[in-house]
């Protein structure tokens, strides 16, 4: 399974920041937002990933984040010339994706809690799987409703009635016939692909599963400067209570396997005294006692 994370936009709603760097750089309490959905995805299991961003932003992505070895992943570029649209996203990269399933992920999206997506990417076979989450206010997002028995019957986009309060999460799985659904879907009024109706798709296929997130799991979105904020406070409260942080790619591919012990604390050697580094230090540390290491 591969994965594409989509890091474009103007990040309008963000302004000024986003006249200093591309939204999904912006500072989620300690980390750059995109470390977020990186590490759910190096968490997972996942090697292979592609972002995806405007040209002017792209090579801010690049060096920050290089060809992935430094993680033990291999991460490709493309750019998305213009917004139109998430579901674009399989257009852009159709390539990156070939023969394999891919999961979404939007970069602004920040999880926390549980073992939800590893779990789903583990048992997937086919078809789409996507997530629900209740929210207080569906109507920024796309909004499924149910049936008794937690069947999804349909899915809308930013309906102005919800007929659920269970909101449609950035982080989709799918196989490969995405590549063909995304060619055939035709923009909305707004001009984009949308990604909801990627998911009515399958739905009418008889091959889409919605997964309903559990109670504990925090999904936060950063798209506006109340959200960034909000989100930047969660993650400071959760990080100091219980001393561990969320959203570190380096950790994530150490307890993955991605990176031997011997790579991370190299790793560690080329970054500069600092918070970051000393909590990497300290996860280093905590292996070595548990492997009776030196
Ligand atoms: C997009 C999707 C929407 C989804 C949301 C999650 O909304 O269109 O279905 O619920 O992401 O963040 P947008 O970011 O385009 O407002």
């Amino acid at each position: 399974m591969k994965a594409i994370v989509l890091a474009g936009g103007s990040g309008s709603r963000l302004y000024p920041l986003t006249k200093i760097s591309s939204k999904q750089l912006q500072a989620v309490f300690d980390k750059p937002m995109i470390y977020y959905p990186i590490t759910v995805l190096i968490a997972s299991g996942i090697r292979d990933l592609c972002i995806i961003s405007t040209p002017q932003d792209l090579p801010r992505y690049q060096s920050l984040l290089g060809d992935g070895t430094k993680w033990g992943i291999n991460i490709e570029y493309r750019e998305q010339a213009r917004p139109e649209g998430i579901a674009q996203a399989f257009l852009i990269a159709d390539d990156f994706v070939g023969s394999d399933s891919v999961v979404l992920m939007l970069g602004d999206n920040i999880f926390s809690g549980g073992d939800d997506f590893p779990r789903a990417m583990h048992a997937f076979a086919g078809g789409a799987t996507i997530f629900a989450y209740h929210v207080k206010d569906p109507t920024r997002y796309g909004v499924v409703e149910f049936d008794r028995n937690g069947k999804a019957l349909s899915i809308e986009e930013k309906p102005v009635h919800p007929k659920s309060g269970y909101a449609v999460p950035g982080i989709y799985i799918y196989d490969n016939q995405i590549l063909d659904i995304a060619r055939s879907i035709k923009p909305s009024p707004r001009g984009e692909l949308e990604i909801t109706d990627v998911n009515l798709e399958y739905l009418r296929r008889g091959q889409l599963q919605v997964r309903r997130l559990s109670r504990g799991f925090a999904w936060l979105d950063a798209g506006t400067s109340t959200a960034l904020q909000e989100a930047s406070a969660y993650i400071e409260a959760i990080e100091r209570r219980q001393g561990i942080k969320i959203g570190c790619p380096e950790e994530a591919a150490l307890v993955r396997g991605f990176l031997k012990l011997d790579q991370f604390e190299a790793l560690l050697d080329e970054m500069p005294k600092c918070e970051y580094r000393d909590y990497l230090a300290g996860v280093a540390a905590e292996i070595r006692r548990l492997d009776g290491l030196p």
